[in-house]
């Protein structure tokens, strides 16, 4: 695998069991992600972008195929390994924000670098950038019940990027929002993309998503359709 892959996915197939059998969620997905990409699994609701982000992030596991991400065979790495990745070297973003109600901006946003054993001087530094990267540095002693819910996602970003991942997974992050909430968080997304070449995957049938990605993965009934690499995207506005 070049150093430029990011993701590596050969003849994957998931299946839940179901009853006594089993649905196939997907079937012979063949994928790659070069770095720096901002790419889009796109496609109606029950196509398989959740469950293929889950297993791009190590959540859950093929069951055939094979995946690489960031350096790591996911199939034969343990539950450690896989975590190791996780949270070193990627950032998750999810339509629910995910935030923690009784901690403040900050303390969401500190809780990555907790988890890497960042010393609390240097996590404050990160923390402070990442929450200026977002534009939330004035409600940075906020929690999240003061928060609006493009605050809220913000939040969730910076919280997202704060160790400097090399990739980001976001599963319909602006579900929840409206316009003009969803092109802020795109741009600061675009942003981040161009300034420090964070690789992208987003989840998404929200068609002011689809605007500023460069390139769309097509998924229906569990299979990749159609893949496209999009020319002139919306490249936002900062
Ligand atoms: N844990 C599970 N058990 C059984 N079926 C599942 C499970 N997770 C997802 N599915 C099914 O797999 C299909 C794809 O789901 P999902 O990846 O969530 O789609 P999307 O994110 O595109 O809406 C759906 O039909 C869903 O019901
Ligand atoms: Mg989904």
């Amino acid at each position: 695998m070049s150093n430029n892959k990011v993701v590596e996915i050969q003849k994957l197939l998931k299946q839940f069991p179901v009853g006594g059998d089993f649905f196939t969620a997907l079937s012979d997905i063949n994928f790659e992600l070069e770095k720096a990409e901002f790419t889009g699994l796109v496609g109606p609701s029950g196509s398989g972008k959740t469950t293929l982000l889950n297993i791009i992030g190590g959540l859950d596991s093929p069951t055939k195929g094979t995946i690489n991400v960031l350096g790591m065979e996911l199939g034969s790495a343990s539950h450690n390994e896989r975590a190791f990745l996780r949270k070193t070297k990627m950032g998750f973003i999810f339509q629910s924000y995910n935030l923690l109600p009784v901690y403040t901006v900050f303390e969401n946003v500190e809780l990555p670098l907790i988890l890497n054993k960042v010393e609390s001087k240097e996590r404050k530094r990160l923390v402070t950038q990442a929450v200026e990267w977002v534009g939330l540095s004035d409600k940075i002693d906020s929690r999240p019940a003061q928060l609006s819910g493009g605050e809220c996602q913000r939040t969730a970003i910076a919280r997202a990027i704060v160790h400097e991942p090399a990739l980001i997974l976001a599963d319909e992050p602006t579900a929840n929002l409206d316009a003009k909430n969803s092109h802020q968080i795109m741009n600061i997304m675009v942003r981040l993309n161009k300034e420090l070449n964070t690789s992208f995957i987003f989840a998404t049938h929200d068609e002011k998503i689809m605007a500023y990605l460069r390139r769309i993965v097509h998924l229906e009934d569990g299979q990749i359709v159609k893949d496209e690499i999009i020319e002139n995207p919306e490249m936002g506005a900062i």
